[in-house]
């Protein structure tokens, strides 16, 4: 039998499943880790957990007997390696909120209107770039010993294989890759005065890079949001787009060309199929969010949470809930942004919470999917993946924020699956990605928007923009005292203000 192995390398766990030649998955393991929040905004882990947890994973799913191995996981994270290959310091992951100064270092040194012609991006803080420069800035002795800049995967392909390697779609989100040539961009890398040698060499999603256990090929793989992208089938242009609840939420959407967003508020990056691209908005807490008010309310078990959230009506009688607990890109790249409720009433209990925070990241990807939409064509339907979409209100919560119907996959392996795809493509289980979808990617269910919620949300969705404006304002005078009287950054593109500066802010 066929046995393809995905493995990715996650947030909160690395989880890994067999697939067959016919797609199904036969096999699926799991092992876990910590996240470390050493200081406000910052979020960090540590590299050797994440070999740790993937040698238990592939030992689990008899790896060594595979066909091929593909690798996806986290995007963004830095991994600074030293000479002997060994971690630096802990990985900064992608939600890290640590170098905004360095953000603005960065447009300052290139041109923001350059950098997007080039990499398609504007720098955030979660990009691996911006955090070498504050390497640079704040670690000078750790940074003159950098001999090599990892992505999470990628650092678990060098234990696996001892080889480096990255890909397309992951290597789009350090800020360092030509969009349109798929390549590393020489003329950004020496902007920013980086060392284009610490870089791995980058390969399309499908290829063969390197081998394990003593011969099992591993392909490159892709970013987890084009891994999971593709374990959903979504790889065609005006097709479905991709709605992901992780610990991110993401809405994604394939072309066959380079575009990118002339505002830069969503990413351009490169898919995980050769001359396959991709835009995407990203916020940076959605199911995040549900497990963060599920430990802050006494850790009741999730089916708990989710059945007393369903006892409310949509809307919850007016309690609303921002989402950015740490920091955010869309619709405001902003890391200093933070979560609220309002309006909170004596009546709210603990699943009036639970629902407002459903709602809310499903506000804020509607408002993603409106980004999308300016920037591409996308289908009538939305593919979901990603641990949320396990929760059958939270789908119908979202069809009708969305207003869209949307498909579901009978299991929830996510980038895994995309991964396993990718490893049957180098094994030549499969001609190519779309060949792969073709082959094995079913849909199980539909989840339809209800009526009487869409018109309630129609309502509501005016108020949640407003309130992540609001906050961003709040914020400047009631935040922590090191960011207070701070003035909300204005990221200007294409001539215009993406924040809208207060009056008198100058
Ligand atoms: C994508 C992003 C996240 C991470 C975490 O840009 O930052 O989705 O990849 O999974």
């Amino acid at each position: 039998m066929t046995r393809l192995v995905g493995l990715d390398v996650g947030t909160s766990s690395v989880k890994g499943v067999v697939i067959d030649g016919g797609g199904a998955v036969v096999d699926a393991a799991e092992a876990g880790y910590a996240l470390s929040l050493p200081r406000p905004g910052w979020v960090e882990q540590d590299p050797e957990d994440w070999w740790r947890a993937a040698e238990a994973v592939l030992d689990r799913l008899g790896a060594s007997r595979a066909d091929a191995i593909g690798l996806t996981g986290q995007m963004h994270g830095l991994v600074a390696l030293d000479a002997a290959g060994r971690p630096l310091r802990p990985a900064i992951l992608w939600n890290d909120g640590r170098a905004g100064d360095q953000c603005a270092a960065v447009e300052e040194r290139i041109g923001l209107q350059r950098l997007v012609e080039v990499t398609g991006n504007r720098p955030q803080p979660g990009f691996t770039a911006p955090k070498l420069l504050w390497m640079r800035e704040h670690e000078p002795e750790l940074y003159r010993r950098i001999a090599q800049v990892l992505l999470p995967k990628d650092y678990v392909r060098l234990r696996l294989c001892g080889e480096r390697a990255t890909d397309v779609a992951d290597a789009s989100g350090t800020l360092l890759l030509d969009l349109a040539s798929r390549r590393w961009s020489a003329e950004v890398v020496d902007a920013l005065e980086l060392d284009a040698g610490w870089l791995a060499p980058v390969h399309e999603a499908p290829e063969v890079v390197a081998t394990a256990f003593g011969g099992v090929p591993v392909v490159a793989g892709a970013g987890d949001q084009a891994a999971g992208a593709l374990g959903v089938g979504v790889l065609a242009e005006a097709g479905p787009a991709s709605v992901v609840l992780g610990t991110s939420g993401v809405v994604l959407m394939p072309c066959q060309r380079p575009v990118h967003d002339p505002d830069a508020l969503l990413h351009a990056f490169c898919h995980a199929a050769p001359g396959v691209w991709h835009v995407m908005g990203v916020m940076l807490s959605a199911a995040g969010a549900l497990g963060w008010v599920r430990r802050a309310t006494g850790a009741a078990p999730f089916a708990t949470l989710l059945a007393e959230a369903a006892s409310w009506p949509p809307g919850v009688d007016g309690l609303l809930f921002a989402p950015s607990l740490s920091g955010e890109r869309l619709p405001h790249a902003d890391p200093d942004a933070r979560g609220a409720f309002v309006g909170a009433a004596l009546g709210h209990d603990r699943g009036a919470l639970a629902r407002a925070v459903l709602e809310g990241v499903a506000f804020g990807l509607r408002e993603a999917l409106e980004l999308v939409e300016r920037a591409v064509p996308v289908g009538a339907l939305c593919r979901v993946s990603g641990g949320g979409a396990r929760s059958d209100l939270w789908l119908e919560i979202l069809a009708s924020a969305l207003g869209r119907e949307l498909e579901v996959r009978s299991d929830t392996a996510g980038a895994a699956y995309g991964a396993a795809l990718l490893a049957g493509v180098g094994a030549g289980v499969w001609a190519g990605p779309a060949e792969a979808v073709d082959a094995c990617v079913r849909v199980a269910r539909t989840v339809e928007p209800r009526a009487d919620w869409a018109a309630a949300y129609q309502e509501t969705l005016p108020r949640f923009g407003a309130l992540t404006a609001t906050l961003r304002e709040a914020r400047a005078t009631t935040g922590p005292a090191d960011r207070r009287g701070a003035r909300p950054r204005t990221w200007r593109t294409a001539g215009r203000d993406v924040f809208r500066p207060r009056p008198g802010d100058g």
